[in-house]
């Protein structure tokens, strides 16, 4: 990004952000980002997914959708997201409408993972209250034995999210705390206006 001729479109440059990330060193998870949801009552929550794909049309992370966050964002269809890569000193914020990622990308990423954790994401009931660790171990060694023979099935309501790209905010840090700081946010045309802003 350069702040002081900011380009027309920022999709390329957050693109840019995210690879430097991931092909810097000093982070063992880049694609990490804190994703935000707000609950039917109004109450915000957080947690950490992997980003597994951005391009213009979004940012795409997989879930179960019967988590807290899956039932937060069937009635709240919005998110936030955070990156943050602290050896860069950037952070990158995305926001916007989410939708649901097809179901033969769905298979294509379950099918990607590795067997066992297919078999987990199959055996968590996440989000969900656990008596004790012994149980997600008891489920684990039964979807193991129910797959034994063959490929082990996506559960429906395992699968990805696309948060649209409604607004970007690229942050930089800067000398004696004078970040740079920019927002893009979508017009109704689906171009792009942008505006500095205080750090
Ligand atoms: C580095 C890291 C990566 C994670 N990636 C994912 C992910 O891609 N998908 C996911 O469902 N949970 C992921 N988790 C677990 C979530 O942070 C969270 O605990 C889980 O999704 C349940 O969240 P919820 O109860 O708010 O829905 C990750 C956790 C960490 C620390």
């Amino acid at each position: 990004m350069d702040f002081s001729h900011p380009p027309a479109d920022p999709v390329p440059c957050a693109r840019q952000w995210i690879d430097h990330a991931c092909s810097s060193s000093g982070n063992p998870n880049p694609d990490a980002i804190y994703l935000s949801t707000v609950d039917p009552d109004g109450r915000p929550s957080i947690r950490t997914v992997l980003m597994k794909g951005f391009d213009e049309d979004g940012l795409v992370f997989f879930t179960n959708k019967r988590s807290r966050k899956g039932r937060a964002l069937e009635v709240n269809p919005r998110a936030a997201i955070l990156f943050h890569w602290d050896h860069l000193q950037r952070q990158l914020l995305v926001e916007g409408d989410v939708t649901h990622v097809d179901q033969k990308r769905d298979d294509e990423y379950f099918q990607s993972r590795g067997r066992d954790s297919q078999i987990g994401a199959v055996a968590s009931l996440q989000s969900e209250s656990m008596p004790n660790r012994g149980d997600l171990e008891a489920r684990f060694h039964q979807v193991q034995q129910e797959f034994a023979d063959g490929p082990v099935r996506r559960p429906a309501h395992w699968g990805g999210y696309r948060v649209s790209l409604g607004r970007l905010e690229f942050w930089e840090a800067g000398d004696h705390r004078l970040h740079d700081r920019i927002c893009y946010e979508r017009d109704e045309n689906g171009g792009w206006t942008w505006r500095y802003m205080f750090p």
